[in-house]
């Protein structure tokens, strides 16, 4: 699409910028499109928040670049192109008269949760520790995707993850899907934090949050019986939270109440006989085969008619291989939604 240099920009509201040493993330939160901009591509972006519109951002860059207009306005065109592609701004024609429209509201309901989701994924603080681990070194970009192995943060699944809990949360309780939220494997407990400031937010008090989790680490892997499970070794000192640690950090935010449920242990031994009625919201985050399989197999049958199961780990063979396995022997068709370069989640079909 051609902008013309007078065309005005408007960012959407499901832009979320992510900006840390002068590189930015833009993601569109409704389709979890995103770009990730180098320092010249954030200062261009940078000049449209400023500018409005394609001339005022090429007059400000001007100012910073040594470069001539033509080349600006060349870049700056492509740039707006790639970004409306993209939905993460609309660029229409110039209004003829200053009549534009008052931004739509915000709720609080919005608020509260924009920010209790910035601060169970680490965003407002530098979250720069990695637990010296090195693996993915800390960058804005990783902690939005969730691929790091953030050093404060309350949960590891990044901004794109998060938000797609709320969304499905939030559709449960819109669509009246009975049953309570449930996330098994929870490490500090970030994203039933979350669960719970959903149901607080919304004023719904008659429903639960399970928290399950052995708050000891991932279980020894049982190689014999799942092979798929020898990626993970023994010992994974990062993933041991406390149950202790996890009620703190509810505590932190308010959010500990009787409407939190804590299930400790492994899932083979807690899930069998966990009192857990029926499920709106099932959200699997153990990583292995055998801990994917002991939730499917013990949880599946209580999530209601129109419920949501999340799998967080897909991209893992040990994982996704369990998830393909108890889709096929339990004839479950429902298309499998992609969240991001991890996650996955599907709709258990109305009867
Ligand atoms: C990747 S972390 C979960 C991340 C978390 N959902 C978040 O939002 O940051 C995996 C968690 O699963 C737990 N876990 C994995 N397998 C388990 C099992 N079989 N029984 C109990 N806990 C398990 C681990 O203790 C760990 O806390």
């Amino acid at each position: 699409m051609e902008h013309s240099l007078d065309t005005q920009i408007a960012v959407n509201r499901d832009t979320v910028a992510e900006v840390h040493d002068g590189e930015a993330i833009i993601v569109n939160m409704s389709t979890f499109d995103y770009v990730e901009l180098d320092r010249v591509g954030t200062a261009m972006w940078h000049a449209l928040l400023e500018g409005g519109t394609l001339n005022a951002a090429v007059d400000i860059l001007l100012a910073r670049f040594e470069t001539d207009r033509a080349t600006l306005e060349t870049d700056i065109t492509v740039f707006v192109d790639q970004l409306t592609a993209v939905g993460l701004v609309d660029a229409a024609p110039a209004p003829e008269r200053n009549d534009a429209a008052p931004p739509a509201p915000t709720t609080a309901v919005d608020l509260y949760l924009e920010l209790l989701i910035r601060m169970v994924g680490g965003f407002t603080i530098r979250d720069e520790a990695d637990n010296g681990r090195g693996i993915f070194p800390y960058h804005v970009g990783n902690r939005v995707q969730g691929r790091d192995m953030p050093g404060e943060a309350l949960s590891m699944i990044g901004l794109i993850r998060l938000n797609n809990v709320r969304a499905l949360a939030e559709r449960a309780l819109i669509e009246g899907v009975a049953g309570d939220f449930v996330e098994t494997g929870v490490w500090r407990g970030g994203t039933t934090i979350l669960m719970r400031g959903i149901l607080a937010a919304h004023q719904v008090t008659d429903r639960k949050v399970w928290v399950v989790d052995s708050f000891e680490g991932l279980p020894a892997p049982d190689v014999e019986q799942f092979p798929l499970d020898a990626m993970w070794p023994a010992q994974q000192g990062y993933l041991k939270v406390t149950l202790d640690e996890v009620r703190a950090n509810f505590d932190s935010l308010q959010l500990l109440d009787d409407q939190v449920v804590f299930l400790k242990g492994w899932f083979s031994e807690t899930l069998p006989t966990a009192p857990i009625e029926q499920i709106a919201l099932l959200r699997l985050d153990g990583d292995m085969y055998e801990s994917t399989m002991d939730t499917l197999n013990n949880l599946y049958a209580k999530v209601s008619p129109g419920g949501y199961v999340i799998i967080d780990d897909y991209n893992l063979e040990s994982c996704r291989v369990a998830v393909d396995e108890f889709r096929e022997t339990h004839g479950i068709t429902s298309p499998l939604q992609v969240i991001d370069w991890a996650g996955v989640w599907w709709q258990v079909p109305n009867v």
